[in-house]
């Protein structure tokens, strides 16, 4: 049911569907449902709390496509600590994944992303409890229908879908293994037709939401471009992905005209959450992309992205910003 691919590596592949189980070395075993995982054998470490599955860390773990995501790894043996902002949230997200997986090994970590203050507790938190992780999947993201400052004085949107994962990814970039490790970004199609205003990033000049959300997945898209650039040396793989126009709880928020259009149009167009998770969960766990770095995926495939997104002076001023606006976050670790 496995096949070994790289040492110490076991692979499960499940692309496409399916159902069955599988032992993995340590004869543990498990379900496959749809989606590629990858298993790491660490041995048989005598101490049960040194986990012997690879160690995912998921943001926006607690709703729509992170909540499958978070499954399918955890299916796949994965420990996953999950990150969200709400502890009730947290503990239902827990409670449905494993009545659908028994056993996962599952973490909740509290952090409201769109505070730097938060997102370096969080990493400090992770730090404390795991030595290493594999994978880092950074998911969370919202839209903002009117123009939001967060107590730190940063636009709301470019504090959570930018400035957060730039800033988790510098604070646990030594703690990802340096042979395999993976970062994830969950951009968007929306970068597509987005503008990239490096001297208003905070859009303070005629917001509207839509400008707001593009430009930030242009941005992250951007920050995964330079990290794949700027971190070579490390082994570590830095992609994007667009999970596809899905139906989870994104846009949920908001009554102007453009929020409830939106809605409509998921209704009637989006698709399911496990639709939405299969490309993410592809790019983190996919025994075919070892190696494979700084590209945009799309339903599971290499995908071109826009013209400016592959810009690399703005990237590179992009990333210089978001390196002076987390400043004061990105101090010493313990
Ligand atoms: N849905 C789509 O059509 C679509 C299309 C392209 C890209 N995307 C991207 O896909 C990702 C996942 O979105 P989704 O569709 O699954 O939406 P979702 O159901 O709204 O889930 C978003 C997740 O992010 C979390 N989150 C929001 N604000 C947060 C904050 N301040 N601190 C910590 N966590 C926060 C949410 O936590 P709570 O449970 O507490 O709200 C939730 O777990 C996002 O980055 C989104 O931009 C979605």
């Amino acid at each position: 049911m496995y096949t070994c691919q790289l040492p110490g590596l076991i692979t499960v592949n499940a692309r496409g569907g399916g159902a069955g189980p599988f032992r993995n070395r340590q004869g543990r075993p498990g379900t496959w449902a749809h989606g590629s995982f990858l298993v790491i054998d660490r041995g048989s470490p005598k101490d049960p709390s040194i986990p012997t599955g690879p160690v995912c860390l998921l943001t926006g773990a607690t709703s729509g496509i992170g909540e499958i995501v978070a499954a399918r790894l955890a299916t796949g043996g994965a420990r996953i600590l999950l990150v969200g902002r709400s502890a009730e949230r947290g503990a239902r997200t827990i409670e449905r994944i494993h009545s659908a997986v028994p056993g996962a090994d599952l973490r909740f970590y509290l952090s409201d992303l769109s505070r730097m203050a938060e997102v370096r507790r969080l990493a400090i938190e992770v730090r404390a409890s795991s030595d290493h992780l594999d994978v880092l999947i950074n998911n969370a993201g919202a839209i903002f229908f009117t123009r939001t400052l967060t107590a730190e004085g940063h636009e709301a949107t470019f504090a959570l879908n930018v400035l957060a994962p730039f800033l988790l990814t510098e604070l646990l970039l030594d703690r990802l293994e340096p042979h395999h490790g993976r970062v994830v970004n969950v951009s968007s199609a929306a970068h597509r037709t987005a503008r990239l205003r490096l001297e208003d990033l905070d859009r303070v000049q005629g917001y509207s939401a839509w400008g707001a959300y593009g430009q930030s997945k242009l941005a992250l898209l951007m920050l995964t471009f330079e990290a794949a650039r700027r971190h070579a040396d490390r082994g570590v793989t830095f992609n994007a992905c667009h999970p596809g126009f899905i139906q989870s709880r994104f846009g949920d928020a908001g009554e102007t005209f453009s929020a409830r259009a939106f809605r409509v149009a998921k209704g009637m167009f989006g698709r399911s959450p496990e639709h939405g998770a299969d490309t993410p969960t592809y790019v983190a766990a996919s025994p075919e992309l070892a190696g494979i770095t700084g590209r945009y995926f799309v339903q599971s495939r290499p995908h071109g992205s826009s013209r400016v997104s592959r810009d690399r002076a703005s990237a590179d001023r992009l990333w210089e910003t978001c390196l002076e606006r987390t400043a004061e976050y990105r101090g010493p670790l313990p």
